[in-house]
């Protein structure tokens, strides 16, 4: 009985010493999900392009609703981007905000603009 009781009492302490274990133990930032991505690290490839596509695709590619300007690609994100179309739809709603219920997060329209200014890395 003794036994059996301390049995329990180290099962019980070593799941709980688990159960902390896992609580302090760091979370892995999304890329897409972060403020402190190093310049070097943004790209239209790992930053940009799944930002566009989960909150632009939808409705800005030929194949869903077909509304242009296309912003599948590169090119066509970046030459939104150069005539500065990008940035004052999501930034300042003109001639209307994009996208149109649910604004881009302050981190992601960061990011955009960081793209922009590291003149837009691929
Ligand atoms: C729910 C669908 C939808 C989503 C999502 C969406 N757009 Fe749009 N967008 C539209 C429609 C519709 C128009 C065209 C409006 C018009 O021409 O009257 C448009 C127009 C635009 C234009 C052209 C503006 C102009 O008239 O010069 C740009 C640039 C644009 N969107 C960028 C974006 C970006 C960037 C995103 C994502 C951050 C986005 N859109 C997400 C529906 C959407």
């Amino acid at each position: 009985m003794k036994t059996a009781a301390s049995i329990l009492s180290i099962l019980i302490v070593s799941l709980f010493l688990g159960c902390v274990k896992n609580a302090i133990e760091p979370v892995e930032p999304t890329p897409t999900n972060t403020n402190t991505i190093a310049d070097e690290n943004i790209t239209y490839n790992k930053t940009i392009k799944p930002i566009i596509d989960q909150n632009c695709g939808g409705c800005h590619h030929p194949q869903t609703l077909n509304i242009l300007p296309y912003l599948t690609n590169y090119e066509e994100v970046k030459f939104e981007a150069e005539n500065g179309t990008l940035v004052s739809t999501i930034f300042d709603a003109n001639p209307r905000l994009m996208p149109p219920s649910n604004p881009l997060l302050n981190k992601e329209k960061e990011l955009i603009t960081k793209w922009i200014n590291l003149n837009y890395p691929k």
